[in-house]
């Protein structure tokens, strides 16, 4: 089939490069063409394991065509995949300017049908908008569909040809024939429903995990409080079949381009359709909340909590990790930043190290130190601070760290290391809710 992917980001990027491999001609289409150039190389503007070697392949194949002209890509495409972002808007809401100038301009190059599907995760109550904006510009026909994106940035190659599900959301039996071919070759239950449902599926997926998230921050501050270990306690609450593991973790919370954007996306659609949706504000709330409990933690440890003010002045503290999450490089909300900028304000002076996501970091925080490797950000400090459990942080040489900081104080907010060997090997450990 040939196919147009619009927006060359995380999830249009890998779109394109699996549904090329699996034998489809795609074509690419970003209107940043600085991105497009790159890409023409066969260079990636970020980090994804396993992508360069698709694209590389799909380029080679001649499979894979990126392009910054609509009229390049849509008039051979039978399907439009729009892969554009829709962030936050101040209130809340999504904002969803790219996604009708992505509508726009295919339309306007529309030879024959084309479905038009929208993977990027949007409201639901925009389809008529969309129908009437498409209708605006079309001189042929065109149907839409829903089939919201679930890939994690990290393993998105993995989780786009092994998907849990696939959501095809559109009545049109004509549209839901072309989607399922399109993806047969992926495994996957299969979830044919109207546009809506489609949508929504994607807002309660994200909210149930970072509820899940929520919930396992708030039951750390009860273990903190009552003298218990939240780690065993959520193995035995994960152990049960009906419940789980998954995203039962406490830490410093969510972040990341999609779960804090999504959940206030989903208070909002709630609040459209007249219902107050106040189990998600709490979520958000216990999620914002912990940036500041993590803060006083660390403060608390370095005994610098008395006293208002600039009160850790004079501190030396070696940040690891930056990425919302491990292996990627994206610093979207991710708790790193605000962290770092809450430590800077009481007068910390702040060492970072990350194994990807440095150049990122630069550009918003251009005056904190970035080291070369990790002992280089133990050096001397007084304190390691963990962010992001990058596998590479757990393989560190406890004895090494110990000699490397000034201080041997650890304050953990993955619960990455073991607690029993640091306190053993004489760190002072702070994790969360144990
Ligand atoms: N990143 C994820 O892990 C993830 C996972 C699942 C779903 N999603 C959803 O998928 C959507 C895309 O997310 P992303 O992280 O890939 O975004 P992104 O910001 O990385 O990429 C969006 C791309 O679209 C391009 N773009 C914007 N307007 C355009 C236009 N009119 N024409 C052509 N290109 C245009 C931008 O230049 C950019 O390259 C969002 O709705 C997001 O919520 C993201």
């Amino acid at each position: 089939m040939t196919i147009s992917v619009i927006g060359a980001g995380y999830v249009g990027l890998v779109t394109s490069a699996v549904f090329s491999d699996l034998g489809n001609k795609v074509y690419c289409v970003d209107n940043d063409i600085k991105k497009i150039r790159l890409l023409k190389k066969g260079k990636i503007p970020f980090f994804e394991p396993m992508l360069a070697d698709y694209i590389k392949r799909g380029i080679f194949k001649k499979r894979l065509i990126f392009t910054s002209l609509y009229k390049q890509a849509i008039p051979k495409s039978q399907v439009v995949l729009i892969c554009v972002g829709t962030p936050p808007k101040n209130n809340g809401e999504a904002n969803l300017s790219y996604l009708f100038s992505a509508v726009k301009e295919a339309a306007k190059n529309f030879t024959g049908y084309t479905l038009i599907t929208i993977k990027s995760t949007i409201p639901i109550g925009f389809e008529d908008d969309l129908e009437k904006t498409a209708k605006k510009f079309a001189t042929a026909q065109f149907e839409f569909a829903s089939s919201p994106e679930f890939l994690r940035e990290g393993t998105a190659i993995e989780d786009t040809l092994h998907p849990a599900r696939i959501v095809i959301g559109t009545t049109s039996k004509k549209a839901q024939k072309i989607l399922l071919e399109l993806h047969a070759p992926i495994s996957g239950q299969r979830i044919i429903c109207d546009m809506r449902s489609a949508q929504l599926i994607k807002y309660a997926s994200n909210a149930i995990l970072a509820t899940k998230v929520s919930f396992s921050n708030a039951l750390a501050v009860l273990c903190e409080k009552a003298g218990a270990d939240i780690e065993k306690v959520l193995e035995g609450v994960g152990s049960d079949k009906r419940i789980g593991r998954s995203f039962l973790y406490p830490g410093i919370g969510y972040g990341g381009s999609c779960l804090p954007k999504d959940i206030l996306a989903c208070i909002a659609i709630s609040e459209n359709f007249d219902y107050d949706f106040n189990l998600l504000r709490a979520v958000d709330a216990i999620n914002q909340g912990q940036i500041l409990r993590f803060v006083n933690k660390i403060r608390f440890v370095l005994e610098a909590e008395e006293t208002s003010g600039k009160n850790l002045a004079g501190k030396k503290l070696a940040i690891l990790g930056l990425s919302f999450k491990p292996h990627t490089d994206d610093i979207r909300d991710a708790p790193s930043i605000k962290i770092i900028n809450h430590l800077t304000d009481l007068g910390a002076e702040i060492t970072v190290y990350d194994p990807q996501a440095m150049e990122n970091t630069k550009r918003i925080l251009p005056n904190i130190k970035y080291a070369k490797d990790v002992y280089g950000a133990l050096d001397g400090k007084d304190a390691l601070i963990l962010i992001t459990e990058w596998p590479q942080f757990q393989e560190l040489d406890l004895t090494r760290v110990k000699r490397s900081l000034k201080s041997p104080i650890i304050i953990d907010g993955r619960n990455m290391f073991d607690i029993d060997r640091v306190k053993q090997l004489g760190f002072k450990y702070v994790g969360i809710g144990r």
